[in-house]
């Protein structure tokens, strides 16, 4: 029989050129408007290429913990349109969502009645890693963010500072190997000493990790510091979105510059 696979054409170029990837984190047109009136969200949009970190900064009450949480549907906007790796978290299951994301949420969130070791095992838990496997990834972490494994293994949330449970949270939230973490303000309860080599810590998982990670900082300056961008938040809507030079240099909105402004006279 003759062969009848139709071979078609194709363009030189596009057969050599790869495919662009969907930047991991996308939110268009975000409303969230909560019980009792609040609008949290209006018209957010934010967009977080794949392996950078973005900075999301603003002052309370501008809507970043609702953006951010939108991601991992802890929070569900009324309107608009919000995919993780392409995928509209939609139609994605919050679990497996939560199971393949880290967060480390605002106030820690650590399971008060488990032991560090056990709350930082648990997303490699939930992934149905062998013991030993997990084990070794929880010292690893603790390692990682400055707290000796032996020490803190087996302490309960309750004894330990705000600033080591924050370092726990953040163990947490890398334990799973995710592509993608949520943190938000994860250093905020650590003294300034404490605060730097957490951030030198940080800046080594960002250069040894391929991760995506969008960090809800109040702290311009680590904004600065941390971010490959840096979005500005006010009332629900993100003002401006760029490269940190780019902020300095050419600030897009009026608020923005008053956010400069006072970073400048602070210095
Ligand atoms: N569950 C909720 N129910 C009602 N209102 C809420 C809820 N969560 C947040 N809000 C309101 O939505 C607005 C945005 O809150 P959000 O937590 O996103 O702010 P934020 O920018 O993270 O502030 P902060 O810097 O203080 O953490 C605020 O006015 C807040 O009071
Ligand atoms: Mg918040």
């Amino acid at each position: 029989m003759a062969n009848t696979r139709t071979i078609l054409p194709l363009p030189m170029e596009d057969t050599l050129r790869p495919a662009p990837s969907p930047p991991m984190l996308r939110a268009v047109g975000v409303d969230k408007r909560f019980p009792g009136g609040v609008e949290a969200l209006a018209g957010a949009a934010l967009e977080v290429p794949t392996g950078e970190t973005l900075a999301l900064v603003g002052e309370s009450g501008s809507g970043k913990t609702t953006l951010l949480r939108t991601f991992n549907r802890t929070v569900e906007p009324d309107s608009g349109e919000v995919s993780v790796d392409g995928r509209p978290v939609a139609e994605s299951d919050p679990v497996e969502l939560r199971r393949r994301i880290g967060y480390v949420p605002q106030n820690g969130g650590l399971i008060p009645h488990w032991t560090v070791g056990d709350n930082v095992e648990l997303v490699p838990r939930l992934r149905r890693w062998p013991a030993k496997r997990r084990r070794r990834r929880a010292a690893e972490m603790l390692d990682l963010v400055g707290l000796d494994p032996a020490e803190f293994r087996n302490r309960y949330p309750r004894l330990l500072s705000g600033g080591q449970r924050q370092r726990v949270a953040l163990a947490r939230a890398l334990a799973g190997e995710p592509p993608v973490v949520l943190l938000d303000e994860p250093f905020g309860a650590l003294d300034a000493l404490t605060r730097l080599r957490v951030r030198d810590v940080f800046k080594r998982i960002q250069s040894t990790i391929a991760l995506t990670v969008l960090l809800v900082t109040h702290d311009l300056d680590e904004a600065l510091d941390l971010a490959d961008r840096v979005a500005v938040m006010k009332e629900g809507r993100v003002l401006q979105r760029a490269a940190p030079a780019e902020l300095l240099g050419q600030p897009a909105h009026p608020y923005v510059e008053e956010l400069l402004a006072l970073r400048r006279g602070r210095r």
